[in-house]
C-alpha cells in the first residue's frame, strides 16, 4: 500500500504536466515507462493452484474453447451451455431472466439451471460451475426494486470511502439475492472530458480520488482476506474498467481514441487499475477505446506485457460487448487477436456459436497457440477458484438466495440516503436561504421534481435508463415525495408543479432539473456543454414573482448552466442520486425546532466550467480557469454571496 500511495504522490505532480491535449508522443521512441508492480491482497494460494492445474489436466480442447467463451443470457439455453462447456454468461444492462417485474426467484431459478447444465455429466467432463456476470453499477440496477445508489460522480462528491465500501456490500447483498456472482463494477475510469456520455460512471477527473473510491467499491464488494469475508455468501467478483484510457478519449467521444503518452496514460489512468488490483479486483475489463490508434482489445503490450506481467495481475481479462470486433481483421464471430493480444474472455453475446466454431478451428491451426489457450483457462479457474464457487455449489443454494425481502431493504436504502446527502454539492447559497423552515409554504416545480426515471440515470432497469416510468421503482422516494414527507409532517405545506404555477403564493421554490437518461456513447456531447431546458423559464418566472428559486440539477457532469444559476437563490448539484431522493429533503429542511438537520459534505470531483466551450478542462491544467474549482462546495457556515455570472 506504502508503495502505491507514493506512486500515487508521484502521479498528483505528473498528472499536472500530463494533459489529454498534449502533443501526442509517440510511445516507441519514448523513455521507457516502468509500470509498478500491484500488490494484491489476494495471494497466490498453491492449493488452488494445483487444484486449476490438475482441472486443466482433465479439460478436452472443446471444454477449454467453451471456458473463454461469455454469451447473452437471452441467446444461449442451459442445454447449450452443457453442450458447449460454456464457462460464463452475462446479462447487461437491462436484461433480465424473465420479465421486467420479476423478483429474485427467477434470477435464482434461471441461475441455477445453468449452474446444472454447466457440471452436468461430470464423468464425461470437467465439472466446473458457470459464472454469471452482470452490470450493477449503481446498485443491482438491473432488478425492479433494489436500492439504487448515486452514480459514481455523486459517491465522488462524498469522498467518503467508508461509505462507498458500504455502497459496495448492500449492491453485492442484492446480488447475491439473485444467486449471481460477478459484477462488471466499479468502473475506474478517470474522466477528462465531460462530453463523454459516461462521465457520470466516473468518480472523479482525479485519478488520486478515483483510486482511493474504486479500491474500496472493490473491497465492498469482493470482502477482504484479513477481515475474513473475501468471497463469503453476500460478496461478489469485482471487475476494474475499462482498461484503459476510457476516460481520456480525444473530445470526449465513447470508443474514441486517446492520446497521450505512456507516461501520461499510465499517471492519469493507469493507477486508478492498480489501487483496484491492490484490493484485491480479480477481473478487469478490456475498453472500447484506442490507445493512439490501437484498439485495446488487440493490444498485447497493455494487456499482457503491462497488465499481466509489469502490474502482476493473475486474474482474468474479460472484454467488452463484441469489443473484439473493432480490432483490424476481427469480426464479431472470430477474433484469434483478441485472444493473443491478452484477453481471456470473450464477451460475445449473440455470435457465440461461431465464435467458438473459430476459435476451435484456430487453436487446431496454432494461430491461437495451446499455451496462450490454458494460460486464459487457468486464470478464468483460478478467480472461480478463489471465488469458491466449486464449493458454493448451486444458487439456489445460496445462503441470500431468493430472500427477496433483502432487496431495497430499508437498511440498505439507509445506506443509500445517506450516500445521497453526501454527494449533494452546494454551489450558492444568496442571503441562506438554505435551509428552509419545515413549516414553510413550499412550491416544488421542474422537470424532474418527481422523477425516478431522471434522477436515477441510464444502467437503472434499461440499459439507457429510459423507457421507464416511476412504477418501475417500487419502495423509491422521488425528491419531491422526500420534500413532502419532511415539509407536511412539520406542519408546512406543498405544492407541485412542474411548470411552476401555484395556488397559493410560496415562500420558497424548489426547481428540480436536469439531463434525461442516457448510457454510454448515446450521452456523448458533440459540441459545446451548456445545457437548456424549459426550466430556466420557470425559476424566471418564479423570480420575478419574488418567489426564492432554489434549484436543484440533476445531472451526469458539470455543464455550463451560468443562467440556471443566476435565475436561483440557491443552486444544489445532485448528480444522479437513484433512489432515495429522501437525501435531499435531510439536507435541504431544518428541522421541526429551526436548526440545521444535516449540512452539506459534498465537494466537487469535477471541475465545473466557466464557459460553454471549456472542455476539456480540469485540475491541473496550465490556464486552469473553473467556475467553481475541484474541491469546492459550500455548506451552512460558508457566508458567501455569488454575484451574477456572465452569460
Ligand atoms: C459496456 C460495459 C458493460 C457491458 C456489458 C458494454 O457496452 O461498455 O461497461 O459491462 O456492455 O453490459
Amino acid at each position: 500500500m506504502i508503495k502505491s500511495l507514493l506512486f500515487v504522490l508521484a502521479g498528483l505532480f505528473f498528472c499536472n504536466l500530463s494533459l489529454a491535449s498534449d502533443p501526442i508522443v509517440d510511445p516507441v521512441s519514448a523513455p521507457k515507462v516502468v509500470w509498478p508492480k500491484a500488490n494484491s491482497v489476494i495471494k497466490k494460494d498453491p492449493a488452488i493452484e494445483a487444484r486449476v492445474a490438475t482441472l486443466l489436466a482433465a479439460m478436452t480442447l472443446k471444454e477449454k474453447v467453451g471456458q473463454i467463451i461469455q454469451p447473452e443470457i437471452k441467446n444461449i439455453s442451459p442445454a447449450e451451455v452443457t453442450k458447449y462447456h460454456i464457462g460464463s454468461v452475462l446479462s447487461a444492462g437491462g436484461s433480465y431472466p424473465a420479465k421486467r417485474d420479476s423478483g429474485s426467484i427467477s434470477w435464482v431459478g434461471a441461475a441455477t439451471k445453468f449452474y446444472n447444465a454447466s457440471v452436468k455429466n461430470p464423468k464425461s467432463r470437467a465439472a466446473i460451475p458457470i459464472i454469471w456476470g452482470v452490470d450493477a453499477v449503481h446498485g443491482h440496477n438491473n432488478v425492479v426494486g433494489a436500492t439504487i445508489f448515486p452514480h459514481n460522480i455523486g459517491l465522488g462528491a462524498t469522498r467518503n470511502p467508508g461509505l462507498i465500501r458500504s455502497v459496495g456490500e448492500v449492491t453485492a447483498r442484492e446480488v447475491s439475492v439473485t444467486g449471481l456472482s460477478w459484477t462488471f463494477a466499479p468502473t475506474v475510469a478517470v474522466a477528462r472530458d465531460q462530453r463523454w456520455g459516461r462521465t457520470y460512471e466516473s468518480y472523479s477527473e482525479d485519478p488520486v480520488l478515483v483510486s482511493e473510491l474504486g479500491a474500496a467499491m472493490v473491497v465492498g464488494l469482493q470482502g477482504l482476506p484479513a477481515r475474513n469475508d473475501l468471497f463469503g455468501p453476500d460478496k461478489v467478483i469485482a471487475t476494474a474498467k475499462h482498461f484503459l484510457g476510457d476516460g481520456g478519449t480525444n473530445r470526449g467521444v465513447d470508443q474514441g481514441d486517446t492520446l497521450v503518452d505512456e507516461k501520461a496514460l499510465l499517471l492519469l489512468h493507469g493507477q486508478s487499475f492498480l489501487a483496484a488490483l491492490d484490493a484485491g479486483a480479480q477481473t478487469v475489463m478490456a475498453s472500447f477505446n484506442s490507445w493512439n490508434g490501437v484498439k485495446s482489445h488487440g493490444n498485447q503490450y497493455l494487456l499482457t506485457d503491462v497488465l499481466k506481467d509489469q502490474m502482476g495481475f493473475d486474474g482474468f481479462v474479460i472484454g467488452d460487448w463484441d469489443g473484439h470486433e473493432q480490432v483490424p481483421g476481427c469480426s464479431k464471430q472470430s477474433c484469434p487477436q483478441a485472444i493473443n493480444a491478452g484477453v481471456d474472455m470473450i464477451m460475445v453475446p449473440k455470435a457465440w456459436r461461431a465464435f467458438y466454431a473459430n476459435t476451435l478451428r484456430q487453436v487446431k491451426k496454432g494461430e491461437i497457440s495451446q499455451e496462450r489457450l490454458d494460460d486464459a483457462v487457468t486464470r478464468i479457474l483460478r478467480v472461480k477458484l478463489r471465488a469458491g464457487l466449486f464449493e458454493k455449489g448451486k444458487p439456489s443454494e445460496g445462503k441470500f438466495a431468493g430472500r427477496q425481502q433483502i432487496i431495497g431493504h430499508p437498511k440498505h436504502r439507509a445506506v443509500a440516503q445517506q450516500a445521497v446527502r453526501e454527494s449533494l454539492v452546494l454551489l450558492k447559497n444568496n442571503n441562506s436561504v438554505l435551509p428552509i423552515a419545515a413549516n414553510s409554504k413550499v412550491l416544488i416545480a421542474g422537470q424532474a421534481a418527481d422523477d425516478l426515471v431522471m434522477q436515477s440515470g441510464g444502467w437503472t432497469v434499461t440499459w439507457q435508463g429510459d423507457q421507464t416510468t416511476n412504477s418501475d421503482f417500487p419502495g423509491a422516494t422521488s425528491i419531491y415525495q422526500g420534500l413532502a414527507n419532511g415539509v407536511e409532517t412539520n406542519g408546512g405545506s406543498v405544492e407541485k408543479n412542474k411548470a411552476g404555477s401555484y395556488k397559493q403564493k410560496p415562500d420558497v421554490a424548489i426547481v428540480v432539473f436536469g439531463e434525461p437518461p442516457y448510457a454510454e456513447g448515446a450521452g456523448d456531447i458533440a459540441k459545446t456543454i451548456d445545457f437548456q431546458s424549459a426550466d430556466l423559464a420557470v425559476m424566471q418566472k418564479l423570480k420575478a414573482d419574488g418567489i426564492p428559486v432554489v434549484s436543484v440539477f440533476i445531472t451526469g457532469r458539470p455543464l455550463w448552466v451560468n443562467p440556471q444559476i443566476n435565475s436561483s437563490d440557491a443552486f444544489v448539484v445532485a448528480w444522479l442520486p437513484g433512489s432515495e431522493g429522501q437525501g435531499l429533503a435531510d439536507v435541504l429542511l431544518k428541522t421541526a425546532d429551526g436548526t440545521t438537520n444535516f449540512d452539506f459534505t459534498g465537494k466537487l470531483s469535477f471541475s465545473w466550467p466557466k464557459f460553454k466551450d471549456q472542455v476539456p478542462h480540469n485540475i491541473g491544467d496550465k490556464d486552469y480557469q473553473p467556475l467553481f474549482p475541484y474541491g469546492y462546495g459550500l455548506d451552512y457556515q460558508s457566508n458567501t454571496q455569488l454575484e451574477l455570472l456572465a452569460e
